[in-house]
């Protein structure tokens, strides 16, 4: 049965009871590879699956477990499983689902690692990748073809702050014997539950807003508990081995306590900093969903409950006036990743996308002249005092 209360008491409580556990407020860590079995029988029955249990850290553990469960409550799915990364998740999901001789269909943009596993670690092993825009759910219809096992989107997609019809797309998928997976990162369960419009699976790179810190690399999948348990078993027990450390999962429990409440702010602030930004007289062009201006703002406010904390933009003056914007900027820091307390500011085309050909980031939508924004958790002024600083000193000259 679901559990009836609000997210953010999930958040923080669910599958814990303190009174199990010495009366520790905190769950334990356990920090242990390996578990001892009670005789050979019952080590045999573990192995077997016909006892639940613990065997070894590479396959399941306590700590992992408890988050597992939380994560499953925040997205309303009945199981989780914790990785290494995103990128494990990433991979541990689909050498799970795919066999030589499968298509799978992606959106036109996904995060560039994404991008390389799907081109250059997939496509040799037999699978083809047929890039769709997903923008306009009915070219999937057309695209569907009796191989196609899986639909895998990114949703709103790095960098460029496309959006995806999660339940459009899911019908169409679904009617055509497809697969969904849907990777959650930049809204987190809290803007957008992808499950409940119908994707099968939902990943995230927990390095992101669901840590929030900056502090640990990791990612989770969920999901159905059948196929959860296959993920387990096969992607990230056998072929991946990208298996969470206990600590990350314990860093992440705690990112996860003021997810609703850091979630609240970051997307306040970039609404702020969106609006500031296509005021301004050097800038040409804002993609954030909370943005009038922004072409798929109405599918924004009914996918998403906020518009979230990403912003990418481009200058009038393209790629160069960009480099000396970040060059010029103070606190902000120059850094890939986002969800982070501190704004981050990249530019996609020379970092987190550079496994995409020049010309292949032309056909996937991501210009050269794109800078990406991740909208931390200072004072907005103070970020905006920042944005100023580093986008005026022409305007000063001008001005003087
Ligand atoms: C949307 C998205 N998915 C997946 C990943 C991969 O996650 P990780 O860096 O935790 O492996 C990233 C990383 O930036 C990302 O932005």
């Amino acid at each position: 049965m679901t559990d009836p209360k609000g997210f953010a008491t999930r958040a923080i409580h669910t599958g814990y009871d303190p009174l199990q556990n010495e009366g520790a407020l905190t769950p334990p860590l356990h920090l242990t590879s390996t578990f001892t079995f009670e005789t050979a029988e019952v080590g045999a029955e573990l192995f077997a699956g016909e006892r639940a249990g613990h065997i070894y850290s590479r396959i399941s553990n306590p700590t992992l477990d408890l988050l597992e469960q939380r994560m499953a409550s925040l997205e309303g799915a009945e199981a989780g499983l914790a990785l290494a990364s995103g990128m494990g998740a990433v991979t541990s999901v689909l050498w799970t689902l795919l066999s030589p001789g499968d298509e799978v269909i992606v959106d036109k943009t996904l995060y560039g690692c994404t991008f390389a596993y799907m081109h250059h670690g997939l496509r040799k092993f037999g699978i083809t990748i047929t890039h769709v825009d997903l923008t306009e759910p009915d070219n999937l219809t057309a695209a569907m073809t009796d191989r196609t096992r899986v639909v895998y989107f990114e949703t709103p997609a790095n960098p460029n702050m496309r959006l995806v019809d999660i339940a459009a797309v899911s019908k169409i998928a679904h009617a055509g014997g497809a697969q969904v997976v849907v990777d959650n990162t930049y809204a987190t369960p809290y803007l957008t539950r992808p499950i409940a419009l119908g994707a099968d699976l939902v990943l995230h790179s927990a390095t992101k807003y669901l840590g929030g810190h900056g502090d640990l690399v990791a990612g989770i999948v969920v999901g159905r508990a059948e196929q959860i348990t296959e993920i387990r078993l096969v992607g990230m027990k056998d072929m991946t081995g990208a298996v969470m450390a206990p600590f990350n999962a314990m860093l992440i429990m705690r990112g996860l306590k003021t997810l609703a409440l850091r979630m609240d702010r970051h997307c306040a602030s970039a609404q702020v900093v969106a609006n500031w930004l296509e005021g301004h007289p050097e800038v040409a062009k804002v993609h954030f969903p909370g943005l009038e201006s922004f072409d798929q703002h109405a599918l924004a406010k009914q996918q998403m409950t906020q518009p979230g904390a990403m912003i990418a933009f481009e200058l009038k003056g393209g790629m160069d006036a960009g480099r000396r914007m970040m060059n010029n900027l103070g606190m902000i820091a120059r850094a890939v990743s986002l969800g982070d307390a501190e704004t981050l500011i990249q530019h996609p085309a020379s970092m987190t996308h550079s496994t995409y050909t020049p010309e292949e980031r032309a056909e996937h939508g991501i210009s050269d002249g794109l800078i990406r924004l991740s909208v931390g958790l200072e004072d907005v002024e103070d970020i905006l005092a920042d944005l100023h600083g580093a986008l005026s000193p022409r305007l000063s000259v001008v001005a003087g």
